[in-house]
């Protein structure tokens, strides 16, 4: 079968790789429909993810139809749609009891943070993913999910990832009415949690990032504002002037470990790998979020340290949230969103590439080229 097959940073091909195999009775062999590129795989891609094998496919926001099961599987037949969430859950360790998906204890055993994910390193667990033909969905009858009748494939593709991550976003920021909430990174994830801010009750929705055809793109699908950093002297005294001095209710980081904007954080964190990634939009958060505020992150960081300001932190007395989105506790809610209007997923989709392009969907993507928010491969 074709699969995206990593070589090491910044270089990526397609590649012709053994058939996936039923490894256990609660496997299904999944052949792939639709599969995106996501802000996360640019942290693999740029080598910042450790334990990144070279020979590794990524992949973890797809969907296709069941193809093989094993004799445990249940839930789901051959021949049927699935979308499958990207982490890869257990359903029975204390964790995914408590609806905390996104941190099985079984799916990555030797980690103590993040629970197994698709196509996302041997600190994930090692899974293959889905930039292929067809990927091997251990635990079938905990997350996958059957696409709902007439929903169409790229809404759905949208709901293993992207959706519930910023509508979790959302909700982790603990959204009163009348909140204004501030989001860093208008990627598809920024942007779909400044649409789901308002699902909470948020007053005013702020968005900054520095690509003014993502801003443009936010203001008019999240009925927000948006604001190029780059046009600031400082944003965090651009959020404090525009809030009355007070700072926003709720900060989300929707950037994680690529951001651009400090010079210092991009070198330690992005040259020297002395740190987790640059932390910039996790250090504006931090600084512009008003004294007991929330912040928010599911900007993906390495798990080491961080030159973020934490005495900062200690003194404005914050909350801070973040984790991987737990994608099955939230999918019902959301497939209501997108089934009655609330929500439209498929408007972020502005790129179709085979999957035999796929060194090429990575390189646009990851430089943000010709306009691009969300790409899908199709193999
Ligand atoms: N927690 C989860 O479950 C989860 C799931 C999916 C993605 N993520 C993470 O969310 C983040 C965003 O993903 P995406 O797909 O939207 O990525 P993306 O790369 O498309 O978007 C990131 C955006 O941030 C902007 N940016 C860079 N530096 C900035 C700064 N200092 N301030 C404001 N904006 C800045 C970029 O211009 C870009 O538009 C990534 O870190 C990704 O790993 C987390
Ligand atoms: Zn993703
Ligand atoms: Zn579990």
């Amino acid at each position: 079968m074709l699969a995206m097959d990593y070589r090491g940073p910044k270089r990526v091909r397609v590649t012709q790789k053994p058939m996936p195999e039923i490894k256990h009775p609660q496997d299904a062999i999944v052949r792939v429909t639709r599969s995106c590129i996501c802000g996360s795989d640019l942290h693999l891609y740029n080598g910042n993810v450790p334990d990144t094998r070279v020979g590794s496919t990524f992949g973890h926001e797809f969907i296709g139809v069941v193809e093989e099961i094993g004799s445990e599987v249940t839930k789901l037949k051959v021949g049927d749609q699935v979308l499958v969430p990207f982490n890869i859950a257990c359903g029975q360790c204390a964790f995914c009891k408590q609806g905390l998906f996104g941190n099985c204890h079984e799916s990555n055993p030797e980690a103590t943070a993040v629970g197994g994910i698709f196509g996302y390193s041997h600190t994930a667990g090692g899974y293959n993913g889905g930039q292929a033909e067809y990927v091997r969905v251990p635990y079938a009858n905990v997350s996958p999910t059957v696409i709902p009748e007439g929903m169409d494939l790229d809404d759905a593709v949208l709901l293993t990832d992207v959706v519930p991550t910023g509508y979790q976003a959302a909700e982790m920021g603990g959204i009163q009415p009348g909140d204004t909430v501030v989001v860093f990174g208008a990627g598809p994830v920024g942007i779909m949690a400044a649409k789901c801010s308002w699902l909470f009750g948020a007053g005013r929705v702020i968005v900054i990032d520095q690509l003014d055809y993502r801003l443009e793109f936010v203001r008019n699908y999240a009925q927000c504002e948006a604001y190029n950093f780059k046009e600031m002297e400082d944003p965090v005294l651009f959020i404090k002037k525009t809030t009355d001095w007070m700072g926003a209710d709720v900060v989300i980081d929707a950037v994680g470990a690529e951001a651009a904007g400090n010079t210092m954080q991009t070198i330690t964190g992005r040259k020297l790998l002395l740190q987790a990634g640059s932390a910039t939009a996790v250090h504006w958060a931090i600084n512009s979020v008003k004294k007991g505020g929330t912040v928010s992150i599911v900007g993906v960081y390495g798990p080491t340290d961080n030159l973020i300001p934490i005495g900062n932190a200690l003194n404005k007395g914050l909350t801070i949230r973040g984790n991987q989105a737990s994608v099955k506790r939230l999918l019902p809610r959301l497939i209501e969103h997108v089934q009655n209007g609330t929500l439209n997923p498929k408007a972020l989709i502005t790129h179709r590439v085979p999957l035999k392009e796929v060194a090429e969907a990575y390189r646009m993507f990851s430089a943000k080229l010709d306009n691009c928010i969300k790409p899908v491969l199709i193999p």
